[in-house]
């Protein structure tokens, strides 16, 4: 359980800030709601009680011999300021202590991280990304905003992420530090792949595989929480997009890959992908002929066998078209055998398939798949290999970012 200081910023956005206490409380955190006055004219100080039971208090007055504006902002493990306003952003940047929030914000030692919410204006204003600048240059975090609709019939850049992502993000941080989410992808165009593809027997049956999606659901989240603007080719994944993630649903191998090839060069965009991740599970084969009506028992088309042909492999065709400076990035799942360990195999599949980066997974005795927690080793073309410890597949996925953040070619 850990201690978390909640800020919430006056914005409409406000009313999104009930639901991440939900989800941190559930969660086993302890959380200490600090409002701006603003704030308590969308959502009032009896829910964020009921919901944290804690108490809710702006003013540094509230509680004297607490001393509550020091007190709060030292003993935390996080402060998450959802949303953080344009005004708030200001006044943190600037340090000042005019409310208990930006009080807290001063005697935290703990990460800080500003989720902002705003009109499109205020948000791509000089002023507003100075403050962000600043406070980045601090150590804080600083969200990018989501697209979206906003208050009102606008929509663009300063839609607050919903509450699921931000609490999962919090959590990363609390486990790894503001350090997995710096801003090192800004600007970058990642594509990456997750689920598992199906390929079908007949209207109603298909072969697929175990994968959940869970890995490169990780990867998209935390790429954008970084900056990168990410495109994520989802195959049978049922789950609500990150924020900021555009996703492309594909079911087969074939239509995976030519949604793979098509997202990879920016025949779309017209911008290449600077990172592309191959996370899903692809089906290496796939019937030879599909029924065109169900396969029924006894009937003429009983099947007696099962006849199955090779797909092509994307991520070798990937490698093979990729425009310059673009980084592939593969993924095998290994078991260990007579003929050599698990390291020992991914090293020939890295140097058979010619990616830069190959993330292994142990698979040995069904680990894994479905699973929230994972453990890889990531190897580089150049040789080297990088272990990243057990952990959620959010704190693994920011150790891949870390190693190809290294890698990317520089940005003009
Ligand atoms: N992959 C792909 N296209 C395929 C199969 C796999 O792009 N038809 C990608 C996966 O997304 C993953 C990587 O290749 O990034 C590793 O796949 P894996 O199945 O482990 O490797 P294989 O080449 O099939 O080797 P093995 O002989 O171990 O099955």
């Amino acid at each position: 359980m850990s201690q978390i200081v909640l800020g919430v910023g006056g914005g409409v956005a406000a009313y999104k800030s009930a639901l991440l206490l939900r989800a941190l409380t559930e969660s086993g955190h302890d959380v200490r709601v600090v409002p701006t006055v603003s704030a308590l004219r969308f959502v009032g100080a009896a829910t964020f009680e009921a919901l944290s039971g804690n108490p809710v208090s702006t003013e540094v007055w509230d509680d004297v011999p607490e001393v509550a504006h020091v007190r709060i902002g030292q003993t935390a493990d996080l402060v998450l300021v959802n949303p953080a306003t344009a005004d708030l952003l200001a006044r943190a940047a600037a340090g000042r202590a005019d409310d208990l929030l930006t009080a807290t914000l001063l005697t935290a030692h703990c990460p800080v991280v500003f989720v902002p919410a705003m009109h499109t204006e205020m948000w791509q204003h000089p002023a507003t990304q100075d403050n962000v600048a600043t406070l980045r240059r601090r150590g804080a975090v600083v969200l990018p905003p989501a697209v979206g609709r906003l208050t009102g019939p606008d929509s663009g850049p300063g839609r607050l992420p919903e509450p699921a992502d931000v609490a999962a993000l919090a959590e990363l941080v609390l486990s790894a530090g503001a350090g997995a989410l710096t801003p090192d992808l800004d600007g970058r165009r990642v594509v990456i792949s997750a689920g598992g593809t199906r390929e079908p027997l007949d209207p109603v049956r298909f072969l697929g595989n175990r994968s959940s999606g869970l890995q490169g659901w990780a990867l998209a989240r935390v790429a954008a929480a970084r900056g990168a603007e990410v495109v994520l080719v989802a195959a049978n994944v049922e789950r609500p997009a990150p924020f900021g993630v555009r996703v492309v649903p594909v079911e087969t191998a074939e239509e995976l890959r030519l949604a793979m090839h098509s997202e990879s060069s920016g025949r779309e965009t017209a911008r290449p992908a600077d990172v592309v991740v191959m996370a899903a599970a692809v089906a290496d084969f796939r019937p030879t002929t599909v029924a065109g009506s169900k396969l029924k028992k006894g009937g003429a088309t009983e099947p007696s066998s099962l006849e199955l042909v090779r797909n092509p492999d994307v991520l070798v065709e990937l490698v093979g078209a990729r425009p310059a400076g673009q980084l592939v990035v593969g993924f095998a799942a290994e078991t260990g055998d007579a003929e050599g360990d698990v390291l020992t195999h991914a090293r020939a599949k890295l140097a058979r398939k010619g990616v830069d980066l190959l993330v292994v997974n142990d698979v040995s005795a069904g680990r894994v798949f479905g699973r929230s927690e994972n453990e890889v080793t990531v190897l580089a073309a150049d040789g080297t290999a990088t272990a990243v410890p057990a952990g959620r597949k959010d704190a693994v996925a920011a150790a891949i970012w870390d190693v190809v953040a290294d890698r990317v070619v520089p940005q003009a």
